[in-house]
């Protein structure tokens, strides 16, 4: 593998264990169901993948909510086959990146449990934020209060922890240095089993200013885009400055930071040459279709990341939002980051399909590094109709079903159309139902057809190698009418947002197209075009 700044211009494919593929017959996918599934990353032609928390948890929160930061579940496998995992991938030339969360531990965790039994004031209480009474007024990102009495959970006192997430994902006390001491050990942990770096959970979070003044309703969302006391305090810095020293010690580590901080400045700051090595673009990934939103946060992504050396990234699809194929055919307004509220109309999927590939084909042509959710590769669309006793993801009960939740991005993946479960694992069983429009999205119908998304993603990536479009620059041609075009390299990119046809240019031939062209490009479309030798 290449040694330098390999993630700059990194596709990096993540994977959420449990619903990637099954292999032990419990519905739930797994670490072997991973690496059996390696040679689909291998064709379609990523260069990372990053797993979602595999650690042993009550799995309250998918896994989000870690009772030991250095074994893997059970349910998943165990250090054995994850050292297995490492070593297949590095020899399929795929790096690994691995997901830490460090503003909370699950309530199962020994040293949330080592608090429950301690006494107020005492040291093994110190590693978490508790207090006589809530001091704040602050709301769970769930939903709910984020302040939990300790006797909810055993405890014989009258305590209070804070939970800026679940009422079992109890937030650590960063300004505690067993803490921070512990993460710089547990970061070591997982380089020496040769990782090639770490996704930070929640990175905005890890400090707080529990005296500010009480919030309003709202403000504890992670939707709410300024500053609140919760999110982005300027202390959190100083523990990514420890953090990075560390990966320092190894060779060509790298960390991402999840910070949901849309303003493009302050996304900048965790970007510094002594912080992370880049950061998600949630700014892109709320970016509606539309070519002068696109082009706006396109340009601050330049502005804001080239300033500090760092890569631009993309990303349009993760685990904690509704997928692509879905959100983009939302009207205006209603692309929740936590699920489609039960009140939403079901969009239309052959719009939000045809969308998502004309996005994809615009993240894919730009320099940087890009994310990929499983499943996007095969157009999934959100599940919207999953029947409540199936749902799972916290939020849905904490909001009394006002908000569905995640669960409709985590289905598992279709594999087989004519398996049960669709191949996702040896029997039938899926830990959530599957919709029947899944069939048509399966590997292995869409391998065959060349028209098909994944098709259409294998030949993207491997153009984007080919062309060293990740290593390139990108250079505006045209912004009117609802159209984006721009150039990296040999490549013209042409996409059309607006609702009316456009004539294709005559820059040379079209080697690959989110929907068939003729003499135009129909609307919700994007074209790459290689230029002739004149050009
Ligand atoms: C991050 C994760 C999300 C999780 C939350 C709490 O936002 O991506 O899935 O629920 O943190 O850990």
């Amino acid at each position: 593998m290449a040694t330098t700044d390999w993630w700059r211009s990194a596709v990096i494919y993540q994977v959420y264990p449990r619903s990637f593929a099954d292999s032990t017959c419990d519905g739930i996918g797994d670490l072997g169901g991973v690496i059996d599934h390696l040679d689909h990353l291998g064709e379609l032609g990523v260069d990372a993948v990053w797993l979602s928390p595999f650690y042993p948890s009550p799995q309250n929160d998918g896994g989000y909510d870690v009772a030991d930061y250095r074994d893997v579940d059970p349910l998943f496998g165990d250090l054995d086959q994850f050292d297995r995992l490492v070593a297949k991938a590095h020899e399929a030339g795929l790096r690994v990146i691995i997901d830490i969360v460090p503003n909370h531990t699950s309530s199962e965790h020994a040293w949330f449990q080592e608090a429950l039994r301690a006494s107020p004031g005492s040291p093994e209480r110190s590693r978490y934020i508790i207090r006589d009474v809530p001091v704040n007024n602050w709301g769970s990102v769930f939903g709910g209060p984020a302040w939990s009495r300790m006797a909810d959970r055993g405890a014989d006192d009258d305590q209070w922890y804070l939970h800026l997430f679940d009422a079992t994902q109890p937030d650590l006390d960063w300004t505690n240095h067993e803490v921070r001491d512990a993460f710089l050990s547990i970061l070591r942990f997982w380089l020496d089993r040769d990782v090639d770096g770490f996704r930070v959970d929640v990175a905005h979070g890890l400090v707080k200013d529990l005296d500010a003044p009480d919030v309003t309703r709202h403000d504890a969302d992670v939707d709410a885009e300024t500053r609140r006391p919760m999110w982005d305090q300027d202390g959190v810095h100083e523990i990514y400055r420890e953090w990075r020293k560390v990966l320092d010690d190894y060779d060509d580590r790298m960390m991402v930071a999840e910070a949901w901080v849309l303003d493009s400045e302050r996304v900048a700051l965790y970007v510094r040459p002594d912080e992370f090595h880049q950061t998600f673009n949630f700014e892109f990934l709320t970016a509606r279709w539309d070519a002068g939103d696109l082009r706006k946060v396109i340009d601050d992504t330049i502005r804001s990341t080239v300033g500090v050396g760092a890569p631009m990234t993309w990303v349009l699809s993760n685990h904690d939002v509704i997928r692509h194929a879905t959100r983009l055919a939302l009207p205006p307004g209603q692309e929740r980051r936590n699920g489609l509220g039960p009140k939403h109309p079901q969009p239309d999927a052959d719009l939000g399909l045809r969308r998502a590939r004309a996005a994809t084909l615009l993240m894919l042509a730009l320099p940087g590094s890009a994310y990929l959710y499983q499943g996007e590769e095969l157009g999934l669309p959100e599940h919207t109709t999953l029947p409540p006793e199936a749902r799972q993801d916290p939020t849905f009960e904490r909001t009394d079903g006002e908000e569905l939740g995640r669960d409709g991005c985590r289905v598992p993946l279709p594999w087989q159309a004519d398996e049960p479960g669709y191949g996702f694992g040896p029997t039938e069983k899926t830990w959530l139902p599957q919709p029947d429009s899944f069939a048509a999205h399966a590997v292995d119908v869409q391998s065959s057809d060349p028209e098909s998304t994944l098709s259409m993603y294998r030949n993207a990536l491997a153009v984007r190698k080919e062309h060293d479009l990740g290593t390139g620059e990108l250079e505006w041609l045209r912004t009117e009418n609802e159209v984006l075009s721009f150039r990296n390299g040999s490549i013209t990119v042409v996409a059309n947002a607006g609702e009316r046809p456009l004539s294709l240019p005559d820059y040379g031939e079209v080697i690959i197209a989110s929907r068939a062209v003729s003499s135009e490009v129909p609307p919700d479309t994007t074209v790459w075009i290689r230029h002739g030798q004149s050009q």
